[in-house]
């Protein structure tokens, strides 16, 4: 049976192309866009659009929709520091033109990230303050402020999220991934904790945000586990059968990289007490990875 028509925005990206993929098989009728890497998709009508071209959203992606999933954002952490208007233009600018597209009925999902916290407590509720502590995550604190000003808008705050590998993203289990299959040192944070988040969790938590009528606005999606990326890369090559020695454990400080919280972790109760959420541990994850099942 077709069910209604979804806008999927980042259908080249790692979440937006499980997503497009995941729709499309429960039935809906999915419209995807993406920016500089066209994907195979079966099944999905696929769209170019450049979200800093405001003018000509409405043309590219305008459509009669049930619901738009916002996936597409300026990811690289690093990469937002270094070119902050750039930042704001795809994760600020760019939402609020989206969102003003569409009819108040239309329910407008924007996902934004667990970084949006300090990292000094973890845990985090949606009632929690944020304050963000990079480029990134002040323009995706930002970004979530003009989704809300959409009537029918809602933010979904993701974990660290891991999968199967998408064609044209590179999820940090694909670059772990990668890198132990070609027999290279892998550093792993061992002062960062998240609760991470697969990908399958992830695409039918989406699907009841869309067919039932969320109470809230925020909602927190995260695994059921906190841990480092060092525990986790330990599980993950347990499971894939990879060379343990290949691990590297690494601090934040000596990598050098633009500073992130040290605990962002997610509480994703709410979820659970209305949709009856129940996000995996790692290693269930991690076993349906390997599966190749969401
Ligand atoms: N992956 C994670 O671990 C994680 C964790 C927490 C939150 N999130 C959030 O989840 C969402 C999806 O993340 P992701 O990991 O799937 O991102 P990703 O793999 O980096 O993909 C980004 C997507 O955005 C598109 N895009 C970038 N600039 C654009 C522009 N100017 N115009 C139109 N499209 C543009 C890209 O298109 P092209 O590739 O075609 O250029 C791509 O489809 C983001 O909001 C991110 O902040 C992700």
């Amino acid at each position: 049976m077709t069910k209604g028509e979804i806008l999927i925005t980042g259908a080249s990206g790692q979440i937006g192309w499980h997503l497009c993929r995941y729709l499309a098989s429960q039935g809906y009728r999915v419209t995807g866009t993406y920016h500089s890497h066209k994907p195979a998709l079966e099944g999905v009508e696929l769209r170019q659009c450049d979200l800093t071209d405001v003018a000509s959203l409405s043309s590219a992606i305008g459509g009669d929709y049930q619901a738009v999933i916002h996936a597409a954002a300026y990811t690289n952490v690093d990469k937002c520091e270094k070119f902050p208007d750039m930042a704001r233009r795809v994760n600020v600018e760019a939402i609020g033109a989206l969102a003003s597209l569409f009819p108040p009925e239309v329910r407008f999902i924007c996902i934004s990230t667990d970084l949006v916290f300090n990292g000094e407590r973890g845990r985090y509720g949606e009632t929690d303050r944020v304050d963000p502590v990079n480029m990134y995550a002040e323009t995706k604190a930002a970004g979530e402020k003009a989704a809300l000003g959409h009537p029918g808008g809602i933010v979904v705050r993701l974990a660290l999220v891991y999968g199967p590998d998408t064609p044209f993203s590179f999820g940090f289990s694909s670059v772990m991934k990668g890198l132990l299959e070609a027999g290279k040192p892998v550093p792993l944070f061992v002062d960062q904790y998240r609760t991470p988040v697969y990908v399958g969790d992830i695409l039918r938590a989406l699907q009841r945000l869309v067919e039932q009528d969320p109470k809230h606005r925020i909602y927190h999606l995260g695994g059921a586990e906190r841990v480092n990326r060092w525990e986790f890369g330990r599980l993950f090559v347990d499971v894939f059968g990879y060379d343990r020695s290949l691990l590297q454990p690494v601090t934040t400080e000596s990598v050098g990289l633009v500073r992130r919280g040290k605990d962002c972790s997610l509480d994703c109760s709410r979820l659970a007490a209305e949709f009856g959420f129940r996000p995996s541990g790692v290693l269930e994850g991690l076993r349906r990875m390997k599966q190749g099942v969401y």
